[in-house]
């Protein structure tokens, strides 16, 4: 679960907050007075009086050496500006009200995180039944970094929907319909599913198969609900730090999926390694063959592919043919037996 630092000089509130968010973030209490000693983690909560000059100081340093895209959420006095203004400029990143909402300080957390979803209905109106319901299924699998549960349910009613909709109307229109979503991070998460789905029907994999590498592509991104919004959706490329942060979104998934989430080992796997490459090139361990599953294999072809195919506020797709010679060049970091077994499938794409 993730931890959120609370810094106040009152027991008091720190227990109250842990009772409000029990189940969602686990709560670290920090008084103010021994904040020196403290580590900083990715979410805090500073609700303390700020009249005392060196303990001041202390804050400021403190919180400099907070996790890249961390947040510091101040608590102030409703309608006071001179608190506010306080708050900024000892490096808040946001306020709340005083005493404290937990659900308006949720949203605040999470505030990221709700830009990249959408509404479901709207594409349900629009009669993309499936990708609607991989929308749900998306949106209940990137909540698991909020700490809550996993709707697996919602997960296995997504897997088929779209297995059945890419195995009656083809890729290419799963392609076109999941390419308008107005989210990058949601757009590819959709795409990886419907080829990884029509990758698994190319194989000739039994259905059981290929709901799992449905499941799988839309689980394999999930640390990505921890990244800030300002680097995943990005109009253009990330340069070293910014990439250097979403790399991390393996970890980020797999520690998510520990918090209580029973999810099968295959789809941790997933999670874990679709970013290693069999050469040992890849990351976040630097794997070898031996080391990669098939399951994994599949799935960082059809998520290298489907990277290179999606549509970019600036610039225009790339196509299906120049999206599998570059995975042809890229010689041994993939398994270009399954390459070649994909081919069909990129040509369904076209
Ligand atoms: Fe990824
Ligand atoms: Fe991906």
């Amino acid at each position: 679960m993730n931890r959120l630092s609370f810094v106040s000089d009152s027991t008091f509130d720190a227990e109250r907050l842990r009772r409000q968010l029990a189940g969602l973030l686990d709560v670290h209490f920090i008084e103010l007075a021994g904040i020196r000693r403290a580590k900083p983690e990715r979410f805090t909560v500073v609700s303390a009086k700020l009249g005392n000059a060196s303990n001041l100081l202390d804050l400021k340093e403190w919180m400099k050496s907070r996790p890249q895209g961390g947040k510091v959420i101040f608590a102030t006095q409703p309608g006071s500006r001179l608190e506010q203004t306080q708050a900024f400029a000892l490096g808040a990143t946001d306020t709340v009200n005083s005493p404290i909402d937990a659900k308006e300080l949720l949203q605040k957390i999470w505030s990221d995180f709700a830009v990249l979803g959408g509404d479901a209905s709207e594409l349900r109106t629009q009669g993309h039944v499936a990708a609607a319901a991989a929308q749900d299924g998306l949106d209940s699998i990137f909540s698991v970094c909020r700490g809550q549960p996993l709707d697996a349910s919602k997960v296995t009613a997504a897997s088929a929907a779209v297995v059945d909709e890419i195995e009656s109307k083809g890729l290419s229109s799963w392609i076109e319909t999941v390419r308008k979503h107005h989210s990058q991070t949601y757009q590819h998460c959709l795409l990886v599913t419907g080829v990884a789905a029509a990758f698994g029907q190319s194989l000739g994999l039994a259905l059981a198969d290929r709901n799992r590498l449905s499941s799988a592509g839309m689980m394999h991104d999930v640390g990505k609900a921890l990244i800030p919004v300002a680097i995943l959706e990005k109009p253009g490329a990330l340069d070293a730090a910014e990439m250097a942060i979403m790399k991390k979104h393996p970890e980020y998934g797999v520690e998510a999926l520990k918090s209580g989430v029973d999810i099968h080992p295959d789809m941790v796997d997933i999670v874990a390694h679709h970013h290693e490459y069999l050469d040992g090139s890849g990351y976040p361990h630097g794997l070898s063959a031996h080391e990669i599953s098939d399951l994994v294999r599949i799935m960082t072809i059809a998520d290298v592919y489907s990277a290179l195919i999606e549509r970019r506020s600036y610039k225009p797709p790339m196509p299906s043919q120049k999206a599998y010679d570059i995975l042809r060049e890229m010689g041994p970091k993939v398994d270009q037996d399954l390459v070649r077994a994909f081919s069909p499938v990129t040509k369904a794409a076209a």
